[in-house]
This record gives structure tokens, sequence and C-alpha cells, in this order.
């Protein structure tokens, strides 16, 4: 398992700001146009951003694969470090050049599993990045710098992403969640991978998938979060960018059903074979390493 410590790249801060903001409340003064600016900072604040604003929070869009890319970064640390979530080898290069003009030191290239329908960009990210270290799980039997466990925190700065085993879609899947403490973002954050779509989920008919398994996984590991839970799937077909853990519950599609009608909807999705999953699985089970020549982004592409 890893271990805190073997993550981690700065103590975490002392008692954040939280207690600072929140006790400027009942000493301002009640009136009408202070009220509205503190509401409309609150919102903003605990929408987005965590007490003390320390994340930097982007979503990326790869529009061939409807793939999501997150980036998250502890901007109030001194070296702005920033992970990316699910990168696709096809945008690398205006994901770095996002990481460069904001001013962040990226520090990893993590993947939620080892996808089927597109590449993955942590490959070319590492040979222009030599720093960043590739993350995925030890269950995906995915080579990569470091693999994680269920219970893993991975640190960036301050703040951190929670591991939670999500497998089902494939045997390797992992949900990262933001991390639980008044110092880190709130609402928390779910990055799901293809466990969980927004009102939908990922195939279960290949790499190990089990729709049993899914809506365990589902039901034990993402339902279970608070309701106010932001869901940020791997894709998107529809145009939706964003739910929360309360709207799923409530309006996923396949998910609200029972186990046994959860399984007897996967069983007959009668959907084709992945078109990318012959040239995309060997790749990224090297986390996207093995495809690599001078010119990696035309040549993974391929
Ligand atoms: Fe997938």
């Amino acid at each position: 398992m890893i271990r805190i410590n073997l993550l981690r790249l700065s103590f975490p801060s002392s008692p954040s700001n939280f207690f600072a903001f929140s006790s400027q409340i009942p000493v301002l003064p009640l009136i009408n146009r202070s009220r509205s600016r503190l509401m409309a900072k609150c919102a903003y604040t605990t929408a987005f951003e965590p007490p003390g604003k320390k994340l930097l929070f982007r979503q990326l869009f790869e529009k061939e694969s409807s793939t999501y890319t997150y980036l998250l970064a502890d901007v109030t640390h001194p070296d702005k470090p920033a992970l990316l979530i699910d990168p696709v080898d096809k945008t690398v290069e205006r994901d770095l050049s996002l990481v460069r003009e904001l001013g962040l030191k990226l520090i990893y290239a993590m993947n939620t599993h080892v996808h089927a329908d597109h590449v993955t960009g942590s490959g070319i990210i590492k040979t222009q990045v030599p720093d960043v270290k590739s993350i995925i799980s030890k269950a995906s039997n995915s080579k990569a710098d470091i693999l994680i466990e269920a219970g893993d925190k991975i640190y960036f700065g301050d703040l951190f992403l929670e591991a939670r085993a999500t497998p089902g879609h494939t045997l390797g899947c992992v949900t990262y969640v933001t991390g639980d403490g008044l110092d880190q973002p709130r609402p928390r954050m779910a990055f799901t991978g293809d466990a969980l779509l927004i009102r939908g989920c990922g195939r279960t008919d290949f790499q190990g998938g089990s729709s049993s398994q899914l809506y365990k996984s589902v039901h034990s590991q993402i339902f279970t979060l608070p309701k106010d839970t932001l869901i940020y799937p791997a894709h998107d077909y529809k145009g939706f960018t964003v739910s929360t853990v309360g709207e799923e519950v409530l309006y996923n599609s396949r998910l609200t059903k029972d186990e046994e009608t959860f399984e007897s909807i996967m069983e007959n999705l009668n959907l084709p074979y992945p078109k990318m999953i012959d040239m995309a699985l060997p790749v990224n089970l090297t986390c996207g390493l093995q495809e690599l020549t001078a010119k990696p982004v035309e040549a993974a592409s391929n």
C-alpha cells in the first residue's frame, strides 16, 4: 500500500482559513448590499473552491472520444503542484500549454482505469515533462510509476485525492475523491472514470468487467458519499459536465434499479465491439509509453 508520506509533497497547513472566514459572518453589518456581496462570495467559494481558494480546477474535453480530462492544483502552495486525471494523447499539447500558462508544476498524470476507447496521454506527458509520475491502480495490471490501492492518498501540496476501488467496468477501476477535511475542497469532488457516468455507467462486457461488481462498487463507494459530492465522469455523450451523488441516486437510469434489473440491463445493451480497443489497450497497459517516438503526439494518434 502506498503510504501517505510517500506521496506527500508538503506538510498540511495548519487549520484552514475556513474558521477565519466563517467568523466574519456574524459581525458584518446587516446592510443589504454587504450581505449580497457576502452571499455571492460564499456561493462562489463553496461551489468551486475550498477555504483559502487552494484548489484550481479545470474540466477539459477531447471531442473524438468524448473524454474529460481534469486538471487540479494547489495554487496556494509555493510550487503550485498539479495533476491531470485521464489525459488523452491527442490533447496533451493543449493540456501542457494550459499548465504552463497557469504557472503550475505538473507532478502526476493519473488514470482512473485502462481505457479502451482512446490512448492515454500519460506516456507523452512523461517524455515532455520528465519529472511527472504516472499513476494507475495496482489492480489494473498495468505499468506505471506509482501503483495505488484502495485507501491511498495522493497529495498535491496540501490537498489530496483518496483512491476508492470501484471495479466492474474494468477490474482495476478506481474513483478519486477529494479529501475529507476542513482544509479540503467543499463540496467534495469524485472523479468516477467510467464506473459512474451522468445518468449512466460504463459497459461491463470487456476487460474483466462485471455488472454485479459495478453495482456493488457504485452503491458502496460512490453513493455513500455526501449527497452534494460533485460527480465528474471520464466521458459524457450528451453534453452534461457535472452531476452530484444526490442527483444520480435519484435519476441514474441504470443504477437506481435493483441489482437484478441492473444486471439484466447491462447484459442486453448489445453494444458494438469497441473500435479502438485492440490498438488502445496494449499502449494503455504501459500508461501510454509503448508507442512513443520522436514525434510522440502524432505517433500515438495513429
Ligand atoms: Fe473505459
